[in-house]
């Protein structure tokens, strides 16, 4: 399943470096999925409320209404249906899309379920939301819609008379059933808004808005759209005759030719395997995960940065219960956890400075642990020669992501505490340190590529150390199919380090030698 995944992830990671260079990465509409969902969520809402106030919902008037306020106010009301339409339709294309993105970049499964799972609901409530809405017009396609569907319920054993009775003769039709369609298009979208906040329940500072400019950019597409294709009726519904053609909204109706010509029988069978799939996805074959963090109070003072850098809302601030002159302290939620590590990055305890053999840190990751990285660090150093020697701390969803020599694997690049990089430069083990992630705003977990950016610009908490030259470090940021870019810069690094004067390594403040305000203010950072 893996191997067949792979071709796609690099062709999604290819057409999304493509349009890094056309948008950037903070504009990037592939990166932007999530919240551009929400945010074509609240265009149809407020264009909605906005129709519902010229919108007669009396059966006979409906048809009436809606041609009154497209035609006689197109310059407001109709333009709010146009943008109420292509907003609904690009929020269809923008979901499937995140959809298959997520399932293509694998991240779904193992403790990473919530989201999937939750986002089945909202893939239907979307479909449903505009099915009705279509429905209140009372045209042609409305009529047609009316009909399908309610001949596909009338296959379930739900009424005790068949809906579809409603619509074999205008008399039949009640302006109560239509009321009914009216309250259901305005309870489905809100049902939608309930299952899109708890589909990001699980996941800590969701992205629910999109880059200012990719905000203004999707307004400007709609506007475009409006004013060239305005959204009009077909023919008023006329249940005395069959519509003979009918132009289809391929987006959110694109299922009822297919309901058209099957039996309702193998449509709901279709329907409830497809669901299930989806749902059991995540299961199919559920992710070895490695054990989830643990927490090392002797080492932790409650100063809640793992809290606030945890990507997956897995850590709880907790009051003290070892009796430490401290007033928290933090829980892992190990049903949450995914072991990506940014916790033990974040924590002022993990420094491999410190002498113990037995390193331990406030919170650490039981099969990946502190102790782990130091010596795996230290040994990959090992495997490194000649000048220019670059030791790589590589995230494994990156271009980096396969084994090499002198290149360290980690789950998350954020995982690497800035103090790790310190360590390698001012200890010798290498000339020079690549960090390389996940493309910009493409971080596998979600936010350990904006953490480690700010750790080392010094606006998050670990700082790394002035101290440390940034002409030995390149920060580069890759996406899967980049690996040919990794390697090309990864050689001019080392060729420019090979260049450079040895460097004279930083005198070991551990062992006193170093008695400068400067050092004092390092010695404490190191303590910290
Ligand atoms: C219009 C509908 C949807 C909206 C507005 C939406 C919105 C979002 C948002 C805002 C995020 C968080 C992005 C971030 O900050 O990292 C997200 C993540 C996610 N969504 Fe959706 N979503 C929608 C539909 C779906 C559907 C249909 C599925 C799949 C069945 C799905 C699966 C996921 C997954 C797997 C994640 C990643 C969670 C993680 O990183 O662990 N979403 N979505
Ligand atoms: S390893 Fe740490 S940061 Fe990552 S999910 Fe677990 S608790 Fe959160
Ligand atoms: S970052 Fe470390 S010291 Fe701070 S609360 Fe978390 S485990 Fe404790």
């Amino acid at each position: 399943m893996l191997d067949l995944r792979a071709p796609l992830r690099r062709g999604f990671d290819r057409v999304e470096r493509g349009l890094d260079l056309l948008f950037g990465p903070d504009w990037n509409p592939l990166s932007n999925l999530g919240p551009l969902g929400w945010f074509l969520f609240w265009i149809v809402a407020v264009t909605g409320i906005y129709l519902f106030i010229f919108f007669d919902t009396g059966v006979v008037q409906a048809y009436a209404s809606v041609e009154w306020l497209t035609n006689d106010h197109w310059f407001h009301a109709g333009l709010a249906r146009s943008f109420h339409r292509y907003a609904s339709d690009l929020m269809v294309l923008v979901m499937l899309v995140h959809l298959v993105r997520e399932f293509v970049k694998d991240r779904y499964r193992g403790r990473r379920w919530f989201s999937w799972v939750t986002g089945v609901p909202v893939l239907w409530f979307v479909y449903l939301s505009g099915i009705t809405g279509y429905w209140l017009v009372w045209d042609e396609l409305a009529q047609y819609i009316a009909l399908t569907s309610t001949e596909l319920l009338d296959a379930l054993p739900i009424f005790a008379e068949p809906i579809a009775r409603n619509f074999l003769s205008p008399e039949k039709l009640s302006s109560r059933f239509f009321t009914l369609m009216v309250f259901l298009h305005i309870a489905i979208p809100l049902l939608l808004l309930l299952m899109m906040w708890i589909h990001i329940q699980r996941i800590s500072q969701a992205r629910t808005k999109p880059a200012r400019g990719l905000a203004v950019l999707t307004l400007a597409g709609l506007t475009g759209a409006s004013f060239l294709m305005p959204a009009t009726s077909q023919g008023p519904a006329d249940l005395a005759t069959v519509p003979a053609t009918l132009g289809i909204d391929w987006f959110l109706l694109s299922l009822f030719p297919v309901i058209e010509v099957t039996p309702p029988g193998v449509i709901w069978t279709g329907v409830l395997v497809f669901t299930l799939l989806l749902i059991g996805l995540p299961w199919l074959p559920a992710r070895r995960e490695i054990a989830a963090a643990e927490v090392f109070l002797d080492h932790c003072n409650g100063c809640a940065r793992c809290v606030a850098d945890c990507p997956y809302s897995a850590i709880t601030l907790m009051p003290r219960s070892d009796g430490a002159p401290f007033a928290q302290e933090v829980e892992v939620n190990p049903a949450r956890c995914v072991a990506c590590g940014i916790c033990m990055g974040s924590c002022p305890s993990s420094t491999p400075f410190r002498r113990s053999d037995n390193l331990v840190t406030g919170i650490d990751l039981p099969d990946f642990s502190l102790a782990d990285l130091r010596a795996q660090a230290i040994a990959a150093a090992k495997t490194l020669s000649g000048p220019g020697r670059v030791l790589t701390l590589a995230c494994s969803h990156g271009a980096g992501g396969r084994a090499e020599e002198g290149r360290l694997l980690l789950p998350c690049v954020a995982m690497a505490p800035p103090s790790l990089l310190d360590f390698i430069i001012s200890r010798g083990l290498a000339d020079g340190v690549c960090v390389t992630g996940c493309a910009e705003r493409e971080c596998w977990n979600r936010l350990g590529g904006d953490w480690m950016r700010q750790r080392i610009a010094r606006t998050r908490d670990p700082f790394l150390r002035d101290r440390v030259p940034r002409e030995r470090l390149l920060v580069l940021w890759t996406g899967p199919s980049e690996g040919r870019r990794l390697k090309r810069e990864t050689a001019d690094f080392a060729k420019r380090i090979a260049a450079m004067p040895p460097y004279e390594k930083v005198r070991q403040l551990d062992e006193g030698e170093a008695s400068t305000d400067k050092s004092r203010s390092d010695r404490q950072e190191v303590a910290r």
